[in-house]
């Protein structure tokens, strides 16, 4: 098993200072969860390319940019161009998820699979060797501080079970509500990498909560 991957979400930072709230996890956090908001998948509006291509260059963690948006296949690989460790978009908002994560890989990125809080996982489980990761969403998309839905966990198993049995490469993400008392039962259920925006950016100091939810699922 890999060690964990935390993942701080830059939704709950300071908007004016990113740059800043970037730097002040480096160190402490494995990837910068980036969420990618269009008013249209989701009802909030958040950042874009732009902002990603200029903030990108200003601290060595890689990118986990997390795309809630539709046509999807309209804006990934710029993120991948961009330089983007990992890029993941939603199930629910592609026709043909498997070309776009061959051509997120073909751009050099990592490519990740989202699915909303009403999505089964069921049915995409033979996508997955065609992916890094798998996001599976602990709230329901579109905005933070949500209260985590233990119900999600039983998509983790499942998924977990299926890239063990098939000896899958797969992180298997969790977003949404994850915090110290919610993050030892993500990782019980098979998760292995945690976004956390909240209890990250809300916390008075972010590089020590990140070292506490590493600690509550080092084992
Ligand atoms: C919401 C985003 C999450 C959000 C999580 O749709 O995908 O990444 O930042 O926020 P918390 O950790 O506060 O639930
Ligand atoms: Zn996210």
């Amino acid at each position: 098993v890999p060690p964990p991957i935390i993942a701080p979400s830059i939704l709950a930072a300071d908007f004016s200072r990113l740059a800043e709230e970037a730097r002040a996890v480096e160190g402490a956090a494995d990837w910068l969860h980036v969420d990618v908001m269009d008013n249209h998948f989701v009802p909030n509006l958040t950042i874009g390319l732009p902002v990603v291509q200029s903030l990108i260059k200003t601290t060595t963690l890689p990118f986990d940019v997390h795309l809630m948006i539709e046509a999807p296949e309209r804006w990934s690989i710029g993120y991948a161009e961009a330089g983007a460790y990992n890029v993941t978009f939603h199930v629910e908002a592609t026709d043909d998820p498997v070309a776009l994560a061959k051509s997120l890989r073909a751009a050099g990125s990592r490519a990740g699979l989202a699915i909303d809080r009403g999505t089964p996982v069921e049915p995409y489980l033979e996508l997955l060797p065609h992916f890094d990761t798998l996001l599976i969403m602990t709230i329901k998309a579109g905005f933070g501080g949500q209260a985590f839905l233990p119900e999600m966990l039983d998509k983790v198993r499942t998924a977990r079970r299926h890239a063990s049995s098939g000896h899958l490469e797969l992180r298997v993400e969790v977003d949404g509500g994850i915090a110290a008392d919610t993050i030892e039962a993500a990782a019980d259920a098979g998760a292995d990498a945690f976004v956390a925006g909240t209890a990250v950016y809300g916390a008075a100091d972010p590089a020590a909560a990140i070292r506490a939810l590493r600690q509550a699922v080092s084992r």
